[in-house]
């Protein structure tokens, strides 16, 4: 593991100080940014993520009492208790437990001896700031499923695995970009991802260049109905393409279909269309280390989310203009929208003065606080023996 504030010795004497003895399991996973690709990957499109040195740790022991009990960091330091025999989703403030027992229930359906647990969770992975939380906690929760319980899957399986626990248990109808990323990440490395094939390239990053999240901290209520909205609008835009996913449309054909698919509709799948285009550019300019072209993309790729996809926000163009005075390579948008995080290509050398000035400026236009944070490309979920 990379640079992660908190350690393997950090979450284990925090489970004996929770539990009063020490766990058996132990494993962690990391967050992830996205390169370019974003509503691409529930089209079957290609996408092009890298796990990051932010982790959500936990650790574990099997229990002979049918409960499932969870001290996390990141809800307000307290047990949260689940019966083994009633997982079911759960609504209201308690809801982020979703992500944990929806992984749970999906070993169990796959056969898994699931018994009760103690697990705590520590994170130094801000949550709801697109740099997938929730695909952490579940690969975290699965790493240790598995160890405790013998029942080990491969990375992609459990990636699956933890999508199904995202649409079953959370509602969420999530492609699998998060999941893939966080368990099959390759340090130093982006990933690309064919969400069809499911076959994984990975690409280094250069060295010249580093990656800064920037968090507009503000997320906005509809994010979640809107996300699956858009879903549906591109499957309704297949359906009148009569094609089993954007991935396969050209914009030849889109174009020729405008007149049945209706203005928003259209919208929505040129940005699927022409966003899978700018994927493979991105990765040709990449190898061809071309820093104009990759900028010119990622801003494309902005345009395209806030006009055509509308899943951009104020927050999220602000710090996207802040970036291009600042003389970034390129920012957009990060992840569903509505609010979470900007990724930026920033040069190497500028890397710390560009993290200070993205805040202050922010701060001088607005009064509020941002985040913001260099992010390194890391391996994906892993255990490691107590
Ligand atoms: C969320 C989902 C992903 C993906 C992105 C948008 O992070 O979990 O599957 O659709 O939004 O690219």
């Amino acid at each position: 593991m990379q640079n992660s504030s908190i350690t393997k010795e950090n979450c284990i004497s925090r489970f004996k100080e929770i539990f009063n003895r020490g766990p058996e399991a132990y494993g962690y996973s990391p967050g992830r940014i996205n390169l370019i690709g974003e509503h691409v990957d529930y089209q079957k499109g290609i996408v092009f993520p890298a796990a990051i040195n932010k982790y959500i740790h936990g650790a574990a022991v099997a229990t002979q009492e049918p409960l499932i009990k969870v001290w996390s960091s990141f809800d307000h330091e307290r047990i949260l208790e689940i019966k083994l025999d009633q997982l079911e989703p759960q609504r209201g403030e308690d809801s982020w437990i979703n992500y944990i027992i929806g992984v749970i229930a999906q070993y169990m359906k796959k056969g898994a001896k699931v018994g009760g647990l103690e697990i705590v969770f520590e994170s130094d992975l801000p949550s709801g700031s697109g740099m997938s939380s929730s695909a952490a906690l579940e690969s975290t929760t699965a790493l240790l499923i598995e160890s405790l319980f013998n029942f080990t899957l491969e990375p992609i399986e459990r990636a699956k695995v933890c999508q199904a626990a995202e649409h079953e248990f959370a509602g969420v109808p999530c492609g699998i970009m998060d999941q893939i990323a966080v368990n099959c990440g390759t340090q130093g490395h982006a990933l690309m991802i064919d969400c069809e094939s499911l076959e994984l390239t990975p690409f280094p990053i250069p060295e010249s260049i580093a990656i800064v999240v920037a968090d507009t901290k503000v997320k906005h209520d509809l994010a979640d109905g809107q996300y699956t909205k858009r879903k549906l609008e591109c499957d309704e835009a297949c359906k009148v393409l009569g094609a089993q996913s954007l991935r396969v449309a050209t914009l030849g054909e889109l174009n020729k279909a405008k007149d049945m698919l209706g203005t928003t509709i259209f919208r929505r799948a040129r940005h699927v269309i022409s966003e899978i285009i700018r994927v493979k550019d991105f990765a040709t300019a990449m190898e061809q280390n071309d820093p104009t072209k990759m900028g010119t993309l990622l801003a494309q790729s902005h345009e395209s989310l806030k006009s055509d996809f509308e899943v951009s926000c104020p927050e999220l163009d602000r710090l996207v203009q802040i970036a291009e005075k600042l003389n970034a390579i390129g920012s957009r948008m990060m992840g569903g929208g509505f609010g979470g995080s900007t990724i930026n290509l920033v040069r190497r050398q500028n890397k710390q003065q560009f993290l200070e000035q993205i805040k202050l400026l922010h701060f001088e236009m607005t009064g509020n606080d941002i985040d913001a944070w260099a992010v390194d490309p890391v391996s994906g979920a892993t255990t490691s023996n107590i």
